[in-house]
């Protein structure tokens, strides 16, 4: 049993954080679970929910359907070409959500980007793929009493979701290739010194002290280009529908539906027993019936459609008249974050960012046609790809009499540097500008979440509580400092122009929710404790795994 009582208790959300179609839309495939009881529905096509599809349905009798809320995302430009992907923010494949004020903040309230359409996260993301601490695992498997999460074991699944594509680069990427297997995603290196990143590396090495490592083999400190979730042929974006949904278009047994948007989960007693959802262009509603659930929707979405359906603290759903189903008080608490603090530089020239793009014409034409001739240039990279993670020394919690940071296991680092090419402010000057960040990754305090109302269509209600203790406080603000440190590097000052501005619930082992039948969880939210780095690999990893014991279990 997880350690904490109850459901979804960590909501992870992320790190900073096509074409609409008229109906329901299934991805070719000649299955139709409509008038049948299919064996397995999964909420959500996301990293989970893809991996999840993809394992169950190996098996030709067993019948699989995935349903994804948002749009198909076949074919978007934004999303393939990792150099477009901030231009994702604030559109159709993204949720939108907010952050209620935050009195850590100011009264501020945060966004809370969440990827919607196949692919969930994975379509919008930065691309990065990192693991971080391995003791982050150890003790999930302490908790869970899943000696499969434990590294030396769950590196398998890391392994059996990705590989890693070599090429030819002017720099060593320090990559240790055991880190790597032979599953269907592709990993590789940024092609040449694009952005800043190797200038951020060589300050991260000076300032922090840190070395240049592999943070996918089991290194928990170090510097590091990201590895990134991207086609070497064609500088192309890998993700979940790419990588594991083309085997599911391909089977009888499978159907992937793209706008159909989960509603509720109907119960008989305590067993899930239905499934309805609603095409969200058309209005039009559709019940199945399925053996088995699994809620793969997300680090908010998760306990928002187990909330709509009853289950969750049962104080608050009889307030909104949601029948209870089962009260579970812990559902939507310990939500845990990589919530950042940034600032804003100019840079020269020289460094392409999301400005560049978009009001140098000049720049954006060469760009596409470097893309286009020869799939490299400032297009084929994602956005910032360089990062360091950092453990704060001692003093820095000692002088605030705080022992959880210092006491987290000698692998663990409590901050993540990075840096953007656009902005995190709604309105900047209009200069080409860069944004360093440092993300909490260790937070002791953490946030919840609860339904603004029993309507499907409305936001759930976040608070975050990010930077919610003494030591949490400490941590970011040493980060802070740091990043002025490393901006005042000699290896990144002849780029810059100036400031602009600052700107248990789960059982282990069967993601079963304690005390209901026939309905699993199995992605971000169920995550015990968040990585020390970014978490799709981990995501995917996960899933991996779950499916093997589930597949056992249903047997
Ligand atoms: C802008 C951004 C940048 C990021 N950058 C990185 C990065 O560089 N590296 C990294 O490792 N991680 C990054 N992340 C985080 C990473 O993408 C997520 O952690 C990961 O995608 C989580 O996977 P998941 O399967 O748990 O959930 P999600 O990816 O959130 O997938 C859940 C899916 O369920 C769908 N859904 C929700 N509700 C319903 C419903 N009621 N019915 C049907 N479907 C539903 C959603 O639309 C979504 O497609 C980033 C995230 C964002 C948003
Ligand atoms: C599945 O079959 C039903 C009727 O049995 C039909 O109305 C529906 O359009 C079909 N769905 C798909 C995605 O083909
Ligand atoms: C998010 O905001 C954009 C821009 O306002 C909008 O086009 C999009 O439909 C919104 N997404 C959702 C799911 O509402
Ligand atoms: C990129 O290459 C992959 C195969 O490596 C292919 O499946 C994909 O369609 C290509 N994408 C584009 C946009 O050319
Ligand atoms: C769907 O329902 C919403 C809310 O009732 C309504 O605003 C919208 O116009 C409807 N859309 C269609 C296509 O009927
Ligand atoms: C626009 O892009 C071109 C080509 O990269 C570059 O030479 C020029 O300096 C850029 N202009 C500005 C204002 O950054
Ligand atoms: C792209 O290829 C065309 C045709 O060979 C050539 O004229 C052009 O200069 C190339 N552009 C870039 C940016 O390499
Ligand atoms: C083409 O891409 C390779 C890397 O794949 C790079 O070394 C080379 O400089 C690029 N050539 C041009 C003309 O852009
Ligand atoms: C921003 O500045 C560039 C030139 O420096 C100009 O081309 C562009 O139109 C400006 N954009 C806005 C929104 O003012």
């Amino acid at each position: 049993m997880w350690k904490l009582e109850g459901l979804p208790n960590t909501t992870f959300l992320a790190l900073i954080a096509g074409a609409a179609l008229a109906a329901a839309a299934p991805r070719s495939s000649s299955y139709n679970a409509s008038g049948s009881q299919p064996d397995y529905v999964i909420i959500g096509g996301g990293p989970a929910g893809f991996v999840l599809a993809e394992e169950l349905s190996q098996n030709p009798r067993t019948t699989v359907v995935l349903l994804e809320a948002g749009p198909d995302t076949a074919g978007e430009e934004d999303i393939d070409i990792p150099g477009y992907s901030p231009n994702l923010l604030y559109t159709q494949y993204m949720w939108n959500y907010t952050s209620q004020p935050d009195p850590n903040l100011e009264g501020n309230a945060p966004t809370l980007e969440q990827g919607r359409g196949f692919g969930g996260g994975s379509a919008v993301n930065y691309l990065g793929a990192c693991r971080g601490a391995p003791s982050v695992f150890d003790e999930w498997a302490d908790i869970s009493g899943d000696d499969g999460l434990r590294w030396e074991n769950f590196l398998n699944d890391y392994k059996s979701t990705v590989h890693y594509q070599e090429v030819p680069l002017d720099y060593d990427p320090h990559i240790n290739p055991s880190a790597y297997g032979d599953g269907p995603l592709e990993l590789t290196a940024p092609l040449e010194n694009l952005g800043i990143v190797l200038e951020l590396i060589n300050s991260f090495i000076s300032v922090l002290k840190l070395p240049w490592v592999d943070l996918n083999d089991g290194t928990g400190l170090g510097v590091a280009t990201s590895t990134n979730v991207i086609r070497a042929s064609n500088r192309t974006r890998d993700f979940a529908p790419q990588a594991f949904g083309w085997q599911l278009a391909g089977r009888p047994n499978a159907q992937q539906l793209s706008n159909a948007e989960v509603t509720k989960i109907g119960f008989k007693g305590t067993r899930a027993v239905s499934v309805t959802y609603v095409n969200p262009i058309d209005n039009s509603t559709n019940t199945l019936y399925p053996k088995e659930i699994i809620v793969s929707a997300g680090a908010l979405n998760s306990p928002k459609l187990l909330m709509l359906s009853g289950v969750g603290p049962g104080d608050h759903l009889r307030s909104l008249n949601i029948p209870v189903v089962a009260d579970i008080p812990q559902l939507g608490k310990n939500l845990r974050d990589h919530h950042c603090a940034f600032m804003s530089f100019e840079v020269t020239s020289q460094v392409e960012t999301l400005w560049q793009y978009t009001q140098n014409a000049t720049f954006a034409a060469l760009a596409e046609e470097e893309y286009i001739n020869n799939s490299s240039g400032p297009l084929s990279v994602p956005n910032g790809a360089a990062f360091a993670i950092y453990r704060a020394p001692d003093s820095v919690f000692e002088a605030v009499d705080d022992t959880f940071h210092t006491s987290l296991p000698a692998d663990r680092g409590q901050l993540l540097f990075q840096y953007s090419t656009s902005t995190f402010q709604a309105t900047t000057p209009n200069v080409s500008i860069v944004s360093p960040f440092v993300g909490l990754v260790q937070p002791q305090d953490s946030g919840y979440m609860l339904l603004a109302s029993a309507d499907y269509r409305d936001a759930p209600l976040v608070y975050s509580n990010y930077y919610g203790s003494a030591g949490d406080k400490a941590a970011i603000l040493h980060g802070y400092k740091r990043i002025r440190e490393l901006f005042s590097d000699p290896s990144i000052t002849p780029l810059l122009m100036g400031t602009v501005a600052l700107g248990t619930v789960v059982e282990g082992k069967t993601w079963r929710i304690k005390g209901l039948d026939g309905i699993r969880v199995v992605d971000s939210s169920t995550f015990p404790y968040p990585p020390t780095c970014h978490p799709m690999a981990t995501v995917y990893a996960y899933a991996q795994h779950a499916a093997q014991l589930i597949r056992e279990q249903d047997r």
